[in-house]
C-alpha cells in the first residue's frame, strides 16, 4: 500500500444540480423551467418520473448541509435555478427564491464549506424557451442580466462562481438530438446554441468584473469566476485513417468547440467546415469572440470516461459513432477508464494555465440497501479510488489541480434516466426521502480527513 497525500488546502467536494435535487417545482413563486415542461411530457423520461419532488432538498436542505459537514466536505458545488430567481427569465426578482439560496450559502459558510455556485445547469425558464431559447441571441443577454443580479445580491458570499455547466450537453442533447430538455431536434440551430451559450458566459464574466474589479496584481482575486466543461478523451477505434478522422472530429465537436473560443478566441476550423458542409452555421457577430475569450480565474472539468470512435458513413451529422466498450462499465454503460482524469487535465492545460478543478467525477451502480441496513457500494469505492489516484498523479506531473468534486452528494434525478441511475455518496430512499450513507461516503470522509488515500 502506498499513501498518496494531496497538497495542503486541496478542495475536496461533492456536486449537485438544482433540478436534480430540489423538487418544490412550483413553490414560493418558482417559474416553469424547460425541464418541468419536458418531464411533464409523456415518454421523455425512462421511468416516467419527474423532478417535481426529486430529493426534496428544497425542504431538507438543512439536513443535507449537516451531511456535508459530517462528511467533512471542504466545498459544495450546486446550481441556482434561474426560474426560482426570475420566474419568467427577466425581472422582477422573486425574493423568496433568492432567500432560499441566501440561507443555504450562509449555512455553508458558517460550517467552513466553500460554496461553488453554478448559474446555469440546464434549467432555462420556459418563458425564454418560448421565445426561441438558446437559439435566440436575446437569451444570452437575459442570462447576463440574471448573472449580474446574482453577483450583486449574493456575489461576495460565494468564493467560486461558475457560469455554465457543460454547454456541450445543453447544445447537442437539448437542441440536436432532443434527448434532454427542451427536447428540440434541430441540428441546424446547434452551433448557434453553442455560440449563444458561450457568448452569455463572456457577458456574465464582464458583469462579474464590473461588480468585483480584480485585486492587486499577484493576489488571487476573490470571489472568482470560471466555467465548467465536460471533456472526454477521444480514442480512435483503429488506426485506419477514417477512424482517426472520425475521432478527431468527435474531439472537435465535444471538446475543442468550447476550449478554442474560450481560450483562443476562435472556433476550430475543421469543425466549422464539417458542419458548414451540412448547412449548419453559427450566427456569429463581429466582436463576439473577444467577449467569449475574456480571461477567467479557473476552469472546471467534468470527466467520467473516454469515447472510442469509429467512422460511420450513415451518421449524417458527425460521421462518427461510439464503439462498444470492451472493458468493465458502470450502470450508465460508460467504460471505467481512470486515465480520463489525467488525459482531460492534460488537454485543458494545453489551452490555459488557470487553476483547474475536477468539478464532477463519479459513477452510477445498481445500489441497494442490504438486509443489515447498509449500502455496500464497493464498486464505487474502487472507481473513486482509482480516479482520485489519477488526480494525484496529475498534480505530481505539475498540473495545477486545486480540487476534486464527487458527482454526486446524493442519489437524484438523473435527467432522461429519471431515478433509475444512482450516482450518490448517500443513498436516497425515494419512498421516504431518507438519506443513507453508502460505504463510499464513509470512505470519502476518510480521504478528506487524511487529505489523501491509500492505493
Ligand atoms: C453530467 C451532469 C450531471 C450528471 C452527471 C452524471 O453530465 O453535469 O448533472 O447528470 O453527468
Amino acid at each position: 500500500m502506498t499513501q498518496l497525500t494531496f497538497p495542503p488546502g486541496f478542495v475536496w467536494g461533492a456536486a449537485t444540480a438544482a433540478y436534480q435535487i430540489e423538487g418544490a417545482w412550483n413553490e414560493d413563486g418558482r417559474g416553469e423551467s424547460i425541464w418541468d415542461r419536458f418531464t411533464h411530457t409523456p415518454g421523455k423520461i425512462a421511468d416516467g418520473s419527474t423532478g417535481d419532488v426529486a430529493c426534496d432538498h428544497y425542504h431538507r436542505w438543512q439536513e443535507d448541509v449537516e451531511h456535508m459537514a459530517a462528511l467533512g466536505l471542504k466545498s459544495y458545488r450546486f446550481s441556482i435555478a434561474w426560474p426560482r430567481i426570475l420566474p419568467t427569465g427577466a425581472p422582477p426578482i422573486n425574493e423568496k427564491g433568492l432567500d432560499f439560496y441566501r440561507r443555504l450559502i450562509a449555512a455553508l459558510n458558517e460550517r467552513g464549506i466553500i460554496p461553488n455556485v453554478t448559474l446555469y445547469h440546464w434549467d432555462l425558464p420556459q418563458a425564454l424557451e418560448d421565445r426561441g431559447g438558446w437559439a435566440n441571441r436575446d437569451t444570452a443577454l437575459r442570462f447576463a442580466e440574471y448573472a449580474a443580479l446574482l453577483f450583486r445580491r449574493l456575489g461576495a458570499d460565494v468564493p467560486l462562481w461558475v457560469t455554465h455547466n457543460e454547454p456541450f450537453i445543453q447544445t447537442f442533447y437539448g437542441y440536436g438530438t432532443g434527448e434532454y430538455a427542451p427536447g428540440r431536434r434541430d441540428p441546424r440551430v446547434m452551433l448557434s446554441v453553442a455560440h449563444h451559450l458561450l457568448l452569455s458566459h463572456g457577458l456574465a464574466v464582464q458583469a462579474f468584473r464590473a461588480e468585483f474589479p480584480s485585486g492587486p496584481a499577484g493576489e488571487a482575486p476573490c470571489p472568482q469566476i470560471g466555467i465548467v466543461l465536460i471533456l472526454w478523451p477521444h480514442h480512435p477505434a483503429s488506426q485506419r485513417p477514417w477512424d482517426l478522422r472520425a475521432s478527431r472530429f468527435a474531439d472537435g465537436a465535444t471538446n475543442r468547440l468550447f476550449l478554442e473560443p474560450l481560450f483562443r478566441g476562435r472556433y476550430p476550423e475543421d469543425v466549422l467546415r464539417h458542419f458548414a458542409r451540412r448547412g449548419i452555421r453559427p450566427a456569429i457577430r463581429p466582436g463576439d469572440l473577444q467577449v467569449i475569450n475574456v480571461p477567467i480565474d479557473f476552469l472546471g472539468l467534468n470527466t467520467y470516461s473516454r469515447l472510442v470512435t469509429r467512422f460511420d458513413p450513415l451518421d449524417l451529422i458527425g460521421g462518427a459513432r461510439q464503439a462498444a466498450s470492451s472493458g468493465p462499465t458502470t450502470a450508465m454503460g460508460w467504460e471505467i477508464y481512470p486515465p480520463c482524469i489525467i488525459e482531460t487535465l492534460r488537454q485543458a492545460r494545453a489551452y490555459t494555465s488557470v487553476p483547474l478543478y475536477i468539478t464532477e467525477n463519479g459513477a452510477a451502480f445498481d445500489d441497494a440497501v442490504a438486509p443489515d441496513g447498509g449500502v455496500h457500494d464497493d464498486a464505487r469505492v474502487a472507481y473513486l479510488r482509482e480516479h482520485i489516484a489519477m488526480a494525484h498523479r496529475a498534480i505530481q506531473e505539475g498540473i495545477d489541480l486545486r480540487g476534486y468534486y464527487v458527482w454526486t452528494l446524493l442519489d437524484n434525478f438523473e435527467w432522461s434516466h429519471g431515478f433509475s441511475k444512482r450516482f450518490g455518496l448517500l443513498y436516497t430512499d425515494y419512498a421516504s426521502r431518507r438519506r443513507i450513507w453508502k460505504r463510499s461516503a464513509h470512505w470519502y470522509r476518510e480521504v478528506i480527513s487524511r487529505n489523501g488515500l491509500e492505493v
